[in-house]
């Protein structure tokens, strides 16, 4: 039963009405939501709160598909596909957690099936699967794998509208536009639950839980050119941050390949896989140089860089030379009505073209953070304390792209992120249903839980300053994009570094105009950017402290993996007073989950 008190914050009243349950997931994407329908299936009380109506989340942008090993199309084996992801990874991954994805995937895929998401088909009624970047068959020495289950190209989509009817199915509860302020974490470090304020009415609801799950998705929005949509903030990602824990691997950053030249919007990687091409101003196929092999499907890291560098040489196209063409001219028409519709009508309405006819103008685009919340395979959250590298935080667990799981390591492959969503999702669902009693009372509130999430939320709310919260984004915007790109290097970097710790200092002087507190955007968007600031900062600060290339971190000054210093993972804090960042690292996991798969070691990437 709820109730409402109104503790006093800087003189002003804000009455909270009190929640209780046994889960709480923040974040209605796809992790999310499988995380809500494991827990409520299993019986626990869950609720799911999220700024965003849930089919509105940011994983209905996902197209292509997801990755498991089904066999439908050619054979397949989930062992294959565990040595791509540690490739694709550049051996940062941890192999536990990547053994756990990949043989997961095949049931968990099925499952969706079964849920009921509209797989497109083969001739004899199977799940469709197309080929994706560095997805191949025999370890490596085979051709391509069709591994990517795919609805056409609308698949985050079809999932997400399943997951949600399947979670009000089973009677999960939500709490839809309410905007999570901060954690609720007690004295021994244990997080008892979050605060959110609901942006319709303005009200504040603390949401007592045994588990709290963040499923609060990436900050693409750091940047200033990105496929991620507006809401993508990394919310949870600075809830950790302010409760004094690490995000891990901040500094990897997804460049995808085919964002739509000055759009930012994505053209799936599956476009590539039904046969699309790259090509420069003199019309090359460039790919063949860069990756022999793979060609246009070599893995989103090394596409990207290729481009950059076909761009810097002068073979860029467009009147300023500025980007490159993807073909799709030469494939059949009904080819791309049937498997890619949704990316047919985005080249017409933010490229102006006709794919059928016309190549579509695309550059690498912000799209992924393989960085986040660090946590084992079962979506509980660690720290570093008292010399254990993986000592479990009570209380919190993360999934799907707020989480660092860490199965992408330096470099996510393409359609292993929905499946990310998926497997993780179950699992904190399922390890929720292993560790919790429905019937256990919960220990009451410590008095002071909601005071950090009162007191930012009065602080911004009644801000005084000078500077417009755009003015801040902005510049935190155009110095990601330009001191943390493709390709990065030391003094670049350190120039990042002092600016963003310059303008995270000038958020002193943010200006709100609006005070009130029903559907104030004004408000919403400075708690955003508070929360996206601070990730800026550790992102920067974690490249530049990064002396080595590995996947999506390609330095200019330090080219090569250098396995012997820098097959860590980076552990970033952030300091809010003096707003700045402190990094330390913990061990990759280099074992396997059981002896079924052995470790793979390290050696040369290429495609
Ligand atoms: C795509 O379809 O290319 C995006 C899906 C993903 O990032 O895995």
């Amino acid at each position: 039963m709820a109730k409402t008190r109104a503790p006093a914050v800087n003189g002003k009243a804000y009455p909270v009405t009190h929640h209780n349950y046994d889960v709480v997931v923040v974040g209605a994407g796809g992790a999310g939501l499988r995380a809500t329908l494991g827990a409520a299936e299993a019986g626990l009380k869950t609720a799911c709160v999220t700024k965003v109506f849930p089919t509105r989340s940011h994983t209905v942008a996902a197209q292509g598909g997801v990755a498991a090993s089904l066999g439908n199309m050619g054979p397949d084996n989930w062992r294959w596909h565990m040595y791509d992801t540690v490739k694709g990874s550049d051996w940062l991954g941890d192999q536990d957690s990547i053994e756990y994805l990949c043989r997961h995937a095949p049931d968990a895929v099925y499952e969706l099936e079964h849920y009921g998401v509209p797989f497109s088909r083969t001739e004899d009624g199977k799940i469709y699967q197309r080929p994706f970047g560095g997805m191949t068959t025999e370890f490596g020495e085979g051709p391509p794998a069709q591994r990517t289950c795919a609805a056409a190209d609308r698949t985050g989509h079809a999932m997400l509208h399943t997951l949600y009817g399947q979670s009000l199915r089973h009677s999960a509860e939500f709490f839809i536009e309410y905007f999570a302020i901060d954690l609720m974490m007690d004295s021994d470090g244990a997080c008892r639950g979050v605060v959110a304020l609901n942006l319709e009415d303005g009200s504040v609801h603390a949401f007592k839980a045994k588990r709290t799950i963040l499923a609060t998705g990436g900050y693409g929005r750091a940047y200033f050119s990105c496929t991620s949509a507006h809401t993508c903030t990394g919310d949870g990602n600075a809830m950790v941050l302010r409760a004094g824990l690490p995000l891990q691997d901040m500094e990897f950053v997804q460049f995808h390949p085919t964002g739509i030249y000055g759009a930012g919007v994505l053209i799936t990687e599956g476009a590539r896989g039904e046969g699309g091409y790259l090509t420069n101003s003199q019309g090359e196929r460039f790919m063949e140089r860069y990756a022999p092999h793979a060609k246009d499907l070599a893995s989103r890291d090394v596409v990207s860089r290729s481009m950059t560098v076909e761009i810097r040489e002068g073979r860029g196209v467009g009147p300023e030379g500025d980007h490159i063409h993807l073909h799709l001219d030469h494939l059949d028409p009904k080819i791309l009505a049937e498997r890619l519709p949704g990316i047919t009508e985005s080249a017409k309405i933010f490229a102006g073209v006709d794919l059928r006819r016309q190549p579509i103008p695309v550059i690498p685009t912000v799209h992924y953070n393989m960085g986040g919340i660090p946590t084992n395979y079962h979506g509980e959250v660690l720290t570093k304390k008292d010399g254990n590298p993986d000592h479990i935080v009570p209380g919190l667990m993360a999934i799907g792209e707020a989480a660092c799981v860490s199965v992408h390591g330096a470099n996510r492959l393409g359609s292993n992120s929905l499946i990310d969503l998926v497997v993780f999702g179950r699992a904190a669902g399922l390890r929720c249903a292993e560790m919790l009693d429905a019937k256990e009372r919960q220990p009451e509130l410590p008095g002071d839980a909601t005071d950090l999430a009162l007191s930012r939320l009065d602080r911004f709310r009644y801000a005084k300053g000078e500077t417009p919260t755009a003015a801040l984004r902005l510049r935190m915007q155009k110095t990601m994009q330009a001191n943390c790109a493709v390709f990065r290097d030391g003094p670049v970097m350190q120039e990042g570094i002092n600016k963003i710790n310059t303008i995270w200092r000038d958020s002193d002087d943010i200006k709100v105009t609006d005070r009130s507190l029903i559907w104030n955007s004004d408000l919403v968007e400075t708690l955003e950017f508070d929360n996206l600031i601070a990730q800026a900062a550790v992102t920067v600060t974690g490249a530049e402290n990064r002396k080595e290339s590995r996947g999506a971190h390609a330095r200019e000054d330090f080219s090569s993996r250098d396995d012997a210093n820098w097959m860590k993972h980076t552990l970033a804090f952030a300091d809010y007073d003096t707003k700045t960042v402190r990094l330390d690292d913990r061990p990759v996991h280099t074992y396997t989950l059981t002896n079924e798969m052995h470790y793979i070691e390290p050696k040369a990437r290429v495609y």
